[in-house]
């Protein structure tokens, strides 16, 4: 790491990064990363509990206001600057390089834990052929993860050797996948089971939809409670929901945008995945809630009591229903398999953003960048969550870097490229050059008041919130809440920071052109800043 950072750019060498095939590989890995546990395993339960039917306003305006105008930031600065996180942020402006980081770090604390849900997914899958569970969901749920927790509960870090299997066969698959290259790998693994979830959860939908209750389930779902949007909470969890389910502000869809060709249409890809990923949320609460209606019914109780918020939902109320069911064993591998196969694509993407990252800085080829992250990974991620601390640390890391953490980066990332880069024309000239959509003034709108107010707003509501919280959290103790919740979120900043002042070596791809062998944005490294017209950089054979 000896090399100076003011190194001139664009050596003539080729950065070996990897790309996609073209548009249709693209919107397949990012529909693939966007589809996740989030739409099955987080929106019913968060759209249940903010309003019901309600929830679609806040839901909708997030969508529009925020999730696909930041989308559009995203895929610009990826494309536009044709790196990772923390390459295209440096190429951006040289010191906002922190964010790029900050947004790796995010990525990797949501990896840990969401290899955890995968895991417990893969076992439930072939759970549901004998229904294990037997008639007692939430004990048998309790003795699985042999979870602990709570103010009295002793901590303590034992393995829980069922989950520690499933978890090392989850992390094994994605270091094959993660190995095999963006389009061999990330892009193919979407294009065959992106179809294949949409075929088995649309079977379950209907199913489910013919199991006796199903309509009181929907009702329960959609009936509208106009009452809670006046709640903030309610505004805070649907823009959350938009984050996390678009796969928005931690890198994602930057590192996605990277691996296109110049000549791709952002604004039309990005409309077609931010409205199939709400398509297929909305699919996943109408399949849920139905299924939820029948458990009501058969257990001669009302909705409110059957359900429960994300974990409970899925490994305590959905087992039951599989048990109560006829032919509960398919609903089960239907749903097991398509949290699954949901999950899979979208933690490869989120693993991704910490492989580029490692990639562009050292200059590695694919092999050893997946190596060198995912080894750790794996090996940290089971080493936590394989134990009775599983469950809990999941509980916080995910409150805490979610509702935190991506809301936290993305206010930061819009006011910086809005007021202190002054960089929405450049983006949006970028983005429109190839754009069958059009952005203007309202994407300025969007993207330099609504999202950072919006956005303002809800952190500075969800800390208080959070901060009341401490030592109260689902009873957790208050050590315990400080190190995982805010230590964490606060020390992924500081590392980010830490990590941005570190020169990058002379072999790293940020003094390489890009993986087309044209130089990228030369006049920035120069130290000349800002490039004014997205043109500018681009050799005239790629020009329309
Ligand atoms: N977008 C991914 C999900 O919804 C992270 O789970």
């Amino acid at each position: 790491m000896s090399a100076p950072s003011s190194s001139p750019a664009a050596t003539g060498a080729k950065a070996d990064r990897g790309a996609f095939s073209g548009r249709t590989a693209f919107i397949f890995a990012a529909i693939g990363s966007a589809v996740g546990l989030g739409n099955i395993w987080r929106f019913p339960a968060v759209a249940y509990e903010n309003g019901g039917g309600a929830f679609i306003l806040p839901y909708l305006v997030a969508l529009l206001t925020a999730g696909i105008p930041l989308l559009f930031l995203d895929y610009a600065i990826g494309h536009r600057w044709r790196g990772s996180a923390p390459a295209a942020w440096r190429r951006f402006r040289r010191w906002t390089e922190f964010i790029g980081w900050w947004q790796v770090l995010i990525a990797l604390i949501i990896a840990l834990y969401y290899a955890l849900i995968l895991a417990w997914a893969t076992n439930y899958t072939i759970f549901s052929f004998d229904q294990r569970w037997g008639d007692d969901a939430a004990g048998f749920f309790g003795e699985y993860t042999q979870a602990l927790g709570g103010q009295d509960a002793t901590i303590s870090f034992d393995v829980v050797p069922a989950v520690l299997i499933s978890l090392i066969a989850v992390w094994a698959a994605i270091i094959v996948v993660m190995a095999l290259g963006v389009q061999r790998g990330i892009a193919a693994s979407s294009v065959i089971f992106i179809p294949l979830l949409v075929i088995m959860f649309v079977i379950l939908v209907v199913r489910s939809l013919f199991l006796p209750g199903a309509i009181d389930g929907l009702d329960a779902f959609f009936k509208p409670h106009w009452g809670a949007l006046l709640d903030p909470g309610v505004w805070i969890a649907a823009y959350g929901q938009i984050f996390f389910s678009l796969s928005v502000a931690f890198g994602i869809m930057l590192t996605y945008a990277s691996y296109l060709k110049k000549k791709t249409d952002l604004t039309g890809s990005g409309l077609v995945v931010g409205f199939a990923n709400s398509g297929f949320e909305i699919l996943c609460g109408i399949g849920v809630f139905s299924a939820l209606g029948f458990m009501a019914q058969a257990q001669g109780v009302a909705i409110d009591e059957v359900v429960t918020a994300g974990v409970g939902l899925a490994f305590i109320a959905f087992p039951t229903i599989i048990s109560e069911a006829p032919a509960g064993a398919l609903i089960g591998v239907l749903f097991f398999g398509s949290l699954v196969l949901a999950g899979f694509t979208s933690l490869v993407s989120i693993v991704e953003v910490i492989i580029a990252a490692i990639q562009d800085k050292f200059g590695l080829a694919r092999i050893p960048s997946t190596l060198w992250v995912c080894i750790p990974l794996a090996v940290v991620s089971t080493a936590l969550f394989s134990t009775t601390m599983g469950l809990p640390l999941l509980d916080v890391m995910d409150k805490w870097v979610n509702e935190y953490g991506i809301v936290a980066a993305a206010a930061v990332s819009t006011i910086i490229v809005t007021y202190v880069l002054r960089g929405l024309p450049t983006l949006r000239d970028h983005l429109n050059h190839r754009g069958s959509f059009k952005i203007g003034l309202v994407w300025f709108a969007c993207v330099g008041v609504i999202a950072p107010v919006v956005l303002g707003v809800s952190l500075t509501l969800s800390t208080l919130e959070l901060l009341r919280a401490e030592g109260t959290y689902e009873d957790y103790p208050g050590w315990f809440v400080l190190v995982f919740g805010w230590l964490m979120a606060i020390g992924l900043v500081v590392v980010a920071i830490g990590l941005s002042l570190i020169p990058w070596p002379a072999g790293s791809n940020m003094h390489k052109n890009d993986s087309d062998g044209d130089p990228i944005a030369p006049e920035v490294e120069a130290g000349l800043g800002l490039v004014p017209s997205p043109e500018a950089s681009t050799p005239h054979e790629l020009r329309s």
